[in-house]
């Protein structure tokens, strides 16, 4: 059935410019027959064959991505380390590696995802709160490029490592700024009392750690400040206060030579207005130029956030309460960000829909009342069994599904050169429970 019993065609209608720069940033257009195809490839072929929910990703967009910020950072010297916790499928990072980015990592998983995909482990940055001693030791032996650490006890353990193991090791100091980026508060992190980050009280203390031990040399002075932001303006009060940290370490004898400014580059979901890395960075350039350090940047969402989209099928479309709602067959176990954040995610009919909106909630089907894709969206009508494409779903998706309510994580597609290929395939329903031991006890005797 269809949710207002009409049909028709076109994707006119409001808030249609917004909508078609997002589609293009995905690298999605009608077709000849007015469904969305993601360069040129029906996005309901590869739905046909590989079955939904199911993440699909353009090259293109990704590799347009990495070339605007390369550009933008122009001749100031630089590195780009793509955040791996955005999308680590092997693909993404290979694609990624190929092109010479570096990447920041946050475990000891991301660390052999990594050197697996390509990556040299010179290139490649350890960030993170908690990192153990086992993967602090993983990273030490692969000889990562810096091991940022985030608190003077994860020093001090990284120094009786860097000595029991007898290896040299290249330390950065993440500094929790004290700057407060405009974003969802779960996604901030350069506030001071936040966990993340040495608070800047603190980095004379950090100084005077590694002088003591000989094996460890400060490398970098790194912040990162929070995902989605829309502004220079937080990157520049922090950078200003980790040029004030360099000058500092400078002239305790310490030479660090890479000015870390994190990732946090935001996309448009909705009807944000996101920087051209270009403009992002104009503003920054002086100030990194100041510094007279390789400027190291950690993006992830803006590399693969647009290039990625969710094919999602209508399952049941039924009226509630005075609403109406489609049930659809992807849940918050396969794209939790609406659920966690109430993330504003872009749903379009893959089949071009009707002229007419009608009011609609996109929900899954996982036991939750949290669990929808969209809430109250005016939309196109859709029937059961209709192909819906969830826009911005490359960056933090998959990433962060589960099995919840043991439902198996989707398949994932890259669409590269006119080509389309699986890059992860659905997983199986009896390997989830597979290594589950049934009768722990079975053997024992009482
Ligand atoms: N570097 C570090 C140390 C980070 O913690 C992060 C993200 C990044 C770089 C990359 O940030 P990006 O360029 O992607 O904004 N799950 C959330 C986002 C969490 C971001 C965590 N850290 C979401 O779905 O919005």
């Amino acid at each position: 059935m269809h949710l207002d019993g009409t049909s028709g065609h076109g994707r006119g209608g409001v808030g249609a410019g917004i909508l078609d720069s997002r589609l293009t940033d995905a690298g999605l257009a009608p077709g000849p027959d007015g469904s969305l195809a993601m360069r040129g490839i029906p996005l309901a072929g590869i739905a046909e064959q590989v079955g939904t929910p199911a993440f699909v990703y353009d090259a293109a967009t990704i590799r347009d991505r990495y070339g605007r910020i390369d550009r933008a950072l122009g001749d100031v010297p630089h590195r780009i380390c793509y955040a791996v916790k955005a999308n680590s499928n092997v693909a993404v990072l290979r694609l990624l590696a190929g092109m010479g980015a570096g990447a920041d990592i946050v475990s000891g998983g991301e660390m052999l995802r990594a050197i697996y995909a390509g990556f040299s482990p010179e290139s490649i940055v350890f960030s993170g709160v908690g990192k153990t001693d086992d993967e602090l030791l993983a990273a030490i032996m692969a000889g990562v490029g810096h091991i940022n650490i985030e608190s003077l006890s994860e020093l001090r353990r990284l120094a009786v490592l860097t000595d029991v193991h007898d290896r040299d090791v290249t330390v950065g100091i993440r500094v929790n700024p004290d700057v407060t980026a405009d974003t969802h508060p779960y996604i901030s992190t350069g506030k001071g009392g936040l966990k993340f980050g040495v608070p800047r009280d603190q980095f004379t203390q950090a100084l005077d750690i590694i002088d003591q031990v000989p094996r460890l040399r400060l490398g970098a002075i790194a912040m990162h400040i929070g995902s989605q932001l829309l502004d220079s303006a937080p990157y520049a009060l922090g950078i200003g206060r980790l040029l004030d940290l360099l000058t500092i370490a400078r002239r305790a004898g310490h030479t660090p030579d890479v000015l870390d400014i994190g990732g946090g580059l935001g996309i448009q979901y909705h009807e944000e207005a996101p920087l051209e890395p270009s403009a992002w960075l104009a503003p920054l350039a002086p100030l990194l130029r100041e510094s007279g350090c390789t400027v190291q940047v950690a993006p992830g969402r803006y590399l693969v956030g647009s290039a990625g989209v969710m094919l999602t099928r209508v399952v049941y479309c039924k009226h509630a309460g005075g609403r109406d709602v489609a049930i659809v067959d992807a849940g918050m176990n396969d794209l939790i960000r609406p659920a966690l954040y109430k993330a504003y995610h872009e749903v379009v009919p893959v089949q071009a829909g009707g002229a007419a909106k009608i009011r609609l909630d996109v929900v899954g089907p996982v036991c939750e009342t949290g669990d929808f894709i969209a809430l109250d969206r005016e939309m196109s009508p859709v029937g059961e069994g209709d192909l819906l494409a969830v826009l911005g779903a490359g960056a933090y998706g998959f990433a962060m599904s589960s099995n919840y309510n043991t439902r198996p994580r989707a398949v994932e597609v890259l669409v590269e050169e006119g080509r389309w290929g699986v890059i992860r395939p659905r997983e199986r329903l009896t390997d989830l429970f597979r290594d589950e031991i049934a009768e722990p006890f079975a053997g024992e005797v009482s």
